[in-house]
């Protein structure tokens, strides 16, 4: 079965298409390679001995969109990354967010739409909650104002996907409500590239060890958690990759259409950002250089997800732990640096 995968070069795209790949889906890539390189393909290739069909395409460009559509008819489900996702960015350049991120599920949406039958996966995020009044976070928590124009096109999306289904025969969707991505496949064939300094913890981690970065800032230690540092949810790549794949084949086996679902998709387990620093040093064996600086603008105290839903319905748990999550991340950064 083909299986369309937006942004599968990226971070999360490349790891959900060796999943795919090893549980017998036929992947087709599109991506435009704007924060992305095609030696990604290598990796997915060499990890599970079958390359994937990739077109470098940018989705911002309807008329090639309804191109592949007519070439690959036979396309059943996508799983749309394909995104920009720089939170400081999308403050200075509000219009290429909704652009990239708004315009394109659109046009997707618009082809998927003029099928019989078709299955959709949104790549969507914890961010939607803003700072919730509970935790752990349930799906029933508000959605609240988004604090940038990244996190308006998730809940814009969301609403787009949602009333789309509701008039449209034969489409599904689900939404995954990511929580915080981290680590790297066990064989270190593929793993996260931040392009420039990185904005995550836990990248930002690995290069310092490295000597890349000089010192890692912890961004405010006066938070009314234990130990006055952020809490966040932090889960393993391959988990993520492998919450896509489940409900994928939710969609593709559901007897009914016209529904729209999103879940959770976090550990349930909130660390801190000395709690995250510990299990580097526990897994590397290093000393890591961090001080504590002033808050970072914008970040919220605490998030992490209440899974039950994901858990009961799509059958799928988080097995990985934080210092295995960790190790996998340490374990690629030596490796692209060496
Ligand atoms: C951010 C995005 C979110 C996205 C997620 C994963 C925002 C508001 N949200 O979440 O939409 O899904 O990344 O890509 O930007 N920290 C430091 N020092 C650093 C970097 C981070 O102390 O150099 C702390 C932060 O204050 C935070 C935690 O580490 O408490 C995690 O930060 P980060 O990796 O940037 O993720 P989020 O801000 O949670």
């Amino acid at each position: 079965m083909k299986i369309l995968v937006t942004g599968g070069l990226g971070f999360i795209g490349s790891h959900t298409v060796v999943e795919l790949q090893e549980q017998g889906f036929e992947v087709v890539i599109v991506d435009d390679c704007s924060n992305s390189s095609e030696e990604v393909l290598k990796g997915i290739a060499s990890i599970t001995r079958k390359a994937p069909i990739f077109e470098k395409m940018d989705l911002r460009d309807k008329l090639k969109v309804q191109d592949f559509f007519k070439r690959h008819a036979e396309i059943e489900g996508v799983i749309h990354f394909a995104a920009s996702k720089a939170v400081g960015e999308s403050v200075t350049n509000p219009l290429l967010y909704y652009e990239n991120n708004i315009a394109t599920l659109v046009y997707l949406l618009q082809e998927l739409s003029k099928k019989p039958r078709s299955s959709f996966i949104f790549s969507s995020s914890c961010t939607v909650y803003g700072q919730a009044d509970k935790m752990p976070i349930t799906e029933d928590a508000p959605v609240k104002p988004a604090e940038s124009p990244y996190g308006n096109t998730k809940q814009i999306g969301e609403e787009i996907i949602s009333d789309t289904c509701k008039v449209t025969p034969g489409l599904n969707a689900i939404a995954l409500r990511y929580f915080n991505p981290m680590g790297a496949h066990p064989s270190a064939e593929i793993g996260e590239l931040p392009i420039g300094i990185p904005q995550n913890l836990v990248p930002f981690i690995t290069q310092t060890a490295m000597g890349i970065r000089e010192q890692l800032s912890v961004f405010g230690d006066d938070y009314p958690t234990a130990d006055g540092t952020c809490i966040r949810d932090y889960i393993h790549v391959v988990d993520l990759a492998k919450a896509h794949v489940v409900a994928l084949k939710r969609l593709l086996d559901a007897k009914n259409s016209n529904n729209y679902e999103f879940y959770n998709v976090g550990t349930g387990k909130g660390s801190s950002v000395l709690e995250v620093i510990k299990s580097f040093e526990r897994v590397s064996g290093l000393k890591l250089n961090y001080k504590i600086v002033d808050r970072r603008p914008g970040d919220i105290v605490s998030a992490y997800a209440d899974t039950t839903k994901a858990n009961k319905v799509l059958g799928w748990k988080a097995q990985f732990t934080l210092d295995q999550a960790m190790k996998s991340a340490w374990d690629w950064e030596r490796k692209i640096r060496g």
